[in-house]
Parts: C-alpha cells; structure tokens; sequence
C-alpha cells in the first residue's frame, strides 16, 4: 500500500521527480508536450487582407497592391487628411482625458454621424427615432447589426446577400447566428447591374426576411443601381415586406459628393421602410485604423428607439464593453465644425476624382496596348473598385509574372492606381488577357 502510486492532478507541463510519480508524470508531460491545440489545422488566409500579406513578402520594384480597399494618394502613399490633422491638433489642444467611453459611444459622434447619413434636416432624427450607436468601424457595426436581429428580428432570421457581396459579410452574419442567402445583383456578361435577376429574385425571397442593400460603391462590384432602379427596388422590397439593412462604407467616396451617395438611404426613408444602418468612416476620412463607424436602427417612435438602444447596450457590452474613443473624436471635431467640415467635403472629393480619373487613365493606356477587349465597365463602374472580368488563372498570372497583386475573384482596388503605374498595370493586364 505504501508504495501504490499516488495519483495527483498536476498542471500542465509540471515536470516532477518524484520517484512514486514518475510514471504518472511521464504520462501527464506526453500529453501536455503533443499540446491542447495538436488538432487545429492551418485556416486559409484572409481573402482580402491576406493579398497585403503577399504584396510585402514580394521583392520586385515593380509591385502593385491592389488587394485591400485602402486609399492611396498619387504616389502610392497612404493619405493622411489634413482636416484630420487639424482636428487632431484641437483635441490635442483641449487635453481630453482617457476616461472609458459610454457603452454606446461618443453621444456627439452619434448624432452628428447619423445626421451626416439623413441629413441635418432628417425629420427621423429631430423626432428621436433613431437607435445609433458606435461601432468598431464598418464591420463591428454590421456585427452590432447582426447581434439585434438574431436576437430580436420578430420574423425570419434569414439575411439575403446581393451576389457577390463584399467577402466580409457572410461571415459576420453567420457569426452573427443568422442564417445568409443570396439574390442575384451583378452580371458577367455586362460586367453592370443585374436589374432584373435582382428583381426576379428579391420577389421570392419569403416574406419578413431581411435583405442587405449596399448603400453606394458597391464592394466588390463598383456597380450601384440608378436612382429609377432604387425607385423600384424600395417598392419590390416593401411588396415583399423585407427588412432593409444598408451597409453604407463609403458616403461621399463613390461620387464625390455626400449627399448624393446617400441617395438610397434616404429614399428608403422617405418611402416609409423602418431600415437598418451601418456607417463607416474608415475610408471617407482615411481613418482606416481609428475603427469609428456607427449602426443605427430607425425606429417607429421615440419609446421604440429607447428600449432598442438599451438592448443593443446589453449586446455590446460583452462583446467590447465600450469603442475606442480617438478616432470618434476626430469625427465629431470634423462634422462639428463648419469650416473643417467643408475642408473634410473637399478632400473626400478630391479622393473620389482621383479614382474616377484613374479608371479613365487605365482604361486608355489598355486601349494603347492595342487591348481589342471592351474595358467601357472600368470608368462605368464607381467607388473604390473595379470588377474586372478578369480570371482567376489570370489573377494568378498577374501576381505571379508581374508581382501585381488583387483577390481572387477579379476585385482591383483602384485607389492603389497611380499616374506612375498605370502603364504598367495596363501592359501587364493586355498580357494575361490578350
Ligand atoms: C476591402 O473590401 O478591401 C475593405 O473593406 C477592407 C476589408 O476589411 O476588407
């Protein structure tokens, strides 16, 4: 009995010398040495970030980026705003403390983000209808989203996607606990608008569903539908009784212009739809890494909007308990000040015809590579990508021969198109198409 082994619960990788424990240690530091985590497999990269992963493993001079939806100026460098700079140089200057935000943001970036979306005149935001709150940018807020519709959405919990989607969102909304389908939206053929296989489809989505609407530059397509064809997809999508939920990334980025690119959002309002929102300001104000963005709920009265946000608090808080307050402030310093708001107006505009005239400047340096194909979809298309057509055994070339680098499925990021290497980019796209 003396010497029976004496069994004992160590902790992982505790190594004894105990004689009496030898063989029960020996079996413990096996297991703890194959690891807990022996039968988790390599997951695949990201399928856009991990194009930035490639990109700087690349040694070539040569190599373009054109991946990831960042701006870049004419040089090929991230662009700092320099209305961005002045508001951080006011913050600086008020000295502001690092006290935790509230669980649902900054109450003036709130307000001044959501008025930015309906306008400052938005009759929906004077009468308190709206349920805002910050989010960790634009997919932090879809997440927000996706949470309260889970949990809340009083009819079927299915999300329907437009085919393709930007590759960000079906995962979100499946993590989300909701189920995702898909209606068509973009046509290969035409490389535009599928307007009427959109509406073919959407007309059969059951009835109280929910359907997620890019709200302008639609990602990856660049392809947005004309104001007549959201004209008819608000009364198909009320027909259907379907709840709307806008993902709005790139007010002002699509056509230069923040109004206009909040076309659909406030016709969906006007028309009478209760809507969901999510915003972002990642790529408007170049704050890619601050992560202020916003989802919203538009409610039907002021009581309504009250017992949402309480609940969309409940959810956040053990998400994130509370955002990250610098790039909140940034904002509200920009939208809250007239003359650096208009400043802001201008160089969003000047980012967005930048883009357009690249996709002029690509589209004729193909042309002069004698490229017969018909490339009218480059500067049909809007917003910070393009939707090429091209392969993906050619997508694979022009990483691999030319060191250019673009997801899978065609997307280019036109704000990574320079007037120093669109030449290039031409010359090797004829190359893998000719
Ligand atoms: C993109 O589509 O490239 C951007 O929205 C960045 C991202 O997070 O995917």
């Amino acid at each position: 009995m003396a010497n029976a082994p004496v069994k004992i619960i160590i902790p992982c990788c505790t190594l004894m010398s105990k004689s009496n424990n030898v063989l029960l240690v020996t079996n413990v530091s096996k297991r703890c040495l194959s690891s807990w985590w022996s039968q988790v497999e390599m997951g695949p990269p990201d399928a856009i970030l991990g194009v930035t992963e490639a990109y700087k493993r690349d040694t070539n001079p040569k190599k373009i980026n054109l991946g990831v939806g960042a701006y870049r100026d004419d040089n090929g460098k991230p662009y700092v705003l320099p209305s961005v700079l002045k508001a951080e140089q006011k913050i600086k200057e008020k000295n502001m403390d690092h006290e935790y935000a509230p669980i649902s943001g900054s109450a003036d970036f709130c307000n001044l983000s959501i008025k930015l979306a309906l306008g400052d005149d938005s009759t929906h935001v004077k009468e308190g209808l709206n349920a805002t709150v910050q989010g960790i940018s634009g997919t932090g807020s879809l997440r927000i989203g996706g949470a309260f519709l889970a949990k809340f959405f009083p009819y079927n919990k299915e999300l329907y996607l437009p085919t393709p989607s930007w590759g960000n969102h079906n995962p979100i909304f499946l993590h989300s606990g909701l189920k995702v389908n898909k209606y068509r939206y973009y046509d290969p053929n035409t490389c535009g608008f599928d307007f009427k296989g959109a509406l073919e489809d959407i007309n059969k989505i059951p009835e109280q569903s929910i359907i997620l609407l890019h709200a302008c530059a639609h990602n990856p397509t660049g392809v947005d539908p004309r104001p007549e064809q959201w004209q008819e997809l608000s009364q198909v999508i009320k027909k259907r009784k379907l709840f709307p939920f806008f993902d709005m990334a790139y007010q002002g980025f699509a056509s230069g212009d923040v109004v206009k690119d909040a076309f659909a959002v406030r016709l969906f309002l006007k028309e009478g739809h209760q809507i969901a929102l999510a915003q972002s300001f990642a790529k408007n104000m170049g704050l890619y890494g601050e992560r202020a963005g916003v989802f919203s709920l538009i409610t039907s009265s002021k009581d309504e909007a009250a017992r949402t946000l309480s609940q969309i608090k409940i959810l956040i808080r053990p998400m994130y308990s509370n955002p990250p307050i610098h790039g909140a402030r940034v904002v509200a310093e920009i939208l809250g000040d007239p003359a650096l708001r208009q400043q802001w107006l201008g160089e969003v505009k000047g980012m967005a015809d930048r883009i357009i005239s690249v996709r002029t400047s690509l589209k004729d340096n193909l042309k002069k590579e004698g490229s017969t194909k018909d490339w009218s979809h480059i500067t049909d298309q809007i917003g910070m990508f393009c939707y090429t057509g091209l392969q993906p055994a050619q997508v694979e070339r022009l990483t691999k021969d030319f060191s250019i680098y673009l997801t899978k499925d065609g997307r280019i990021s036109m704000a990574g198109v320079t007037s120093k290497n669109v030449e290039y980019l031409a010359h090797s796209i004829h190359q893998v198409t000719k």
